[in-house]
């Protein structure tokens, strides 16, 4: 079993080399390269819970993640996307991760504040550490420009969300778990029982584990860029640590009764390789809507 897994890994990767430089020096080059990364979708989905409160029936939930400004993302495309998450008028907006590609190397670090200021969303924004963001001694530098921008940093904490009907929800945040100390047992400690919420991880994978800690409804990660090329009947090409499971759109992971629901963000910048190809950037708006028991 484990030859002919081996020789099919082998062959998927073999074949998945060839194509990406096929894709990178042939005609599909130029668009891997310069179009499709500067693509951005707007990915509409409504996620129905019993235990989501009543008065949080259409509340709107932006999610945007690994903007990796500095390689290949800059800061024109950052103004453009804050005017567009501006506009699809979310109640709250979440980060997941990988601002910068390189804190320690990014020359107009100071820039990105100020662009980022310019977010509106009445319940808040919040953030949490990706690999990236840790990378490079980066964890301080970025800590500052969401402080400064008006972010909460969620580092293996969690957020009580109310409204003025004494309904609560929960936004819990755990560090990055290639670069940092992720805690989901601490994180959670301390949400009641029967209240939703929503865990922010920048790596997918570790929706197991939050699955098998449970109280979990919803987790949303980033990291895995929709594995950045996809290949027409082999899918991602590059699945990063963390990301080999779980890599792009909805899985429902653990008790068939009662699963926890993740959500894979594509991400808006690129690593490693400048290309995108069938995995364009997105940005998520999340509607939340009570279901009835
Ligand atoms: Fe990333």
């Amino acid at each position: 079993m484990n030859t002919k897994m081996s020789r099919r890994r082998f062959l998927k990767r073999g074949i998945g080399s060839l194509l990406t430089g096929i894709v990178a020096v042939g005609g599909g080059g130029f668009y891997a390269r310069e179009i499709e990364p500067k693509l951005l979708t707007i990915k509409k989905h409504t996620i129905t819970h019993p235990v989501i409160p009543n008065g949080f029936n259409g509340f709107k939930i932006l999610q945007f993640s690994d903007t990796h400004i500095g390689f290949q993302y800059d800061l024109s495309q950052l103004k453009e996307l804050v005017n567009k998450i501006n506009s699809l008028e979310p109640d709250m907006i979440l980060f997941t991760g990988d601002l910068m590609d390189t804190p320690n190397q990014y020359a107009e670090i100071n820039s990105i504040a100020p662009i980022l200021k310019n977010l509106h969303a009445p319940f808040g924004s919040f953030a949490i550490y990706g690999n990236h963001d840790h990378g490079g001694y980066g964890s301080d530098l970025y800590r500052n420009v969401m402080k400064e921008a008006g972010f909460t940093l969620l580092l293996n904490e969690a957020h009580q969300v109310s409204l003025l009907t004494n309904e609560n929800l929960y936004i819990a945040g755990i560090d990055d778990a290639m670069l940092g100390r992720p805690d989901i047992q601490a994180t959670l400690e301390g949400i009641p029982d029967d209240a939703y919420t929503i865990l922010l991880s920048h790596a997918p994978d570790l929706a197991d584990q939050a699955a098998d800690i449970g109280n979990v409804q919803l987790q949303l990660s980033g990291h895995s860029h929709g594995g950045q090329i996809q290949i027409p009947f082999l899918g991602a090409i590059i699945k990063p640590p963390f990301a080999k499971k779980y890599y792009e759109g909805f899985y429902q992971i653990g008790q068939t009764t009662d699963p926890l629901t993740l959500y894979v963000n594509r991400g808006l910048g690129t690593t490693r390789l400048p290309f995108r190809f069938l995995s364009p950037p997105e940005i998520t708006l999340f509607t939340l809507q009570t279901l009835q028991k």
